[in-house]
């Protein structure tokens, strides 16, 4: 069963087929309506259901969009709506929802509920995002350089304040792509010491360094992430904004970056925060390109997970 779970626990051949083919899908329907149907249809006859317990904007059009344009069908729910928030077990709704449909897309909490889900589901689970990782959107950004820039493997990629889930896939993704990553934050925020390990492990340098101006020098993409995340206590807002305030993406740091390095947030952002407007609106952003692969990266990661 091909589940996508997370970048780390798939195959790094599996990995390039399906930036490959999400390169070649976007070039086959370039200068095309959104809503014209691929000329294969590889989803015709097949029902996704997407199960969403936090808010999402990119994820659930992406995928709603990209899985009509192959021909397939979708159902949003929202995991509030449905007796998984009322307490019939994550095994028993995989269970009967793999009755139904042909694959599961969640976004949820726990990474345990991702798990769960797909241990007992009959058919591919795809995570959508947990507290933990954001595998799809990385997927998405390794697309974005590669078309910008060409090959990932061997650049060096910053990633800018909260070691928090984007970070931590991609870190996974610089063990599997061949990437060098640098961390700059506050220590309390550092990215967890097994991901780390586990790069590390892979022979990725992994570089953890406070002082933000020395990391980006000679960075071919600076990566940031909003200061406070979804399963963040909003309380700790204000800690967390006098922590990350230095870790701020803004014209200053940029410029001490490679000339021609890549400006990437998976978006929403928050403007004037983590990110200013003149290096989010600026010629070396590429957020809105992000966005867009979104939908062509989750085609070919679901065309992978069901063989077609
Ligand atoms: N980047 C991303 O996953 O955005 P949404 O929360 O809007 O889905
Ligand atoms: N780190 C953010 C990403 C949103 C797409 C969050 O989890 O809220």
């Amino acid at each position: 069963m091909n589940h996508f779970l997370d970048i780390h626990t798939t195959d790094p051949a599996a990995l390039r087929a399906i930036i490959d083919n999400a390169a070649a899908m976007k070039a086959a329907r370039a200068g095309q309506m959104r809503g014209a149907p691929d000329d294969d249809q590889p989803l015709a006859g097949r029902m996704v259901a997407l199960i969403f317990e936090k808010p999402s904007t990119r994820t659930r059009v992406s995928f709603d969009v990209g899985i009509r344009q192959m021909g397939g069908q979708t159902m949003l729910l929202s995991g509030s709506d449905m007796q998984l928030g009322h307490g019939e077990t994550i095994a028993d709704t995989a269970r009967v929802l793999s009755r139904y449909v042909d694959l599961i897309m969640i976004r949820t909490f726990d990474e345990s509920v991702l798990h769960e889900m797909a241990e007992y589901a009959d058919v591919p689970v795809v995570n959508g995002l947990t507290d933990r990782t954001h595998p799809c959107q990385i997927m998405a950004d390794v697309l974005t350089y590669e078309e910008h820039r060409g090959p990932i493997k061997g650049r060096k990629v910053v990633w800018s304040g909260d070691g928090n889930n984007v970070c931590a896939s991609f870190l996974h993704a610089a063990a599997q792509f061949g990437f060098d990553f640098t961390f700059t934050g506050p220590a309390q925020l550092d990215p967890e010491a097994e991901l780390i390990g586990l790069a590390r492990k892979a022979g990725c340098k992994v570089q953890i360094e406070r002082d933000p101006n020395e990391a980006v020098k000679g960075a071919d993409l600076v990566v940031t992430d909003t200061w406070v995340s979804m399963h963040d206590s909003q309380s700790a807002k204000e800690r967390r904004h006098n922590m990350l305030r230095p870790y701020q993406v803004n014209e200053a740091l940029m410029a001490g970056a490679k000339p021609d390095a890549l400006f990437m947030h998976c978006l929403p952002a928050h403007r004037e925060e983590e990110v200013t407007s003149a290096v989010m609106d600026g010629a070396q952003s590429v957020v809105f390109d992000e966005a867009e692969n979104r939908l062509h990266a989750q085609k070919a990661i679901l065309r992978w997970c069901l063989g077609v």
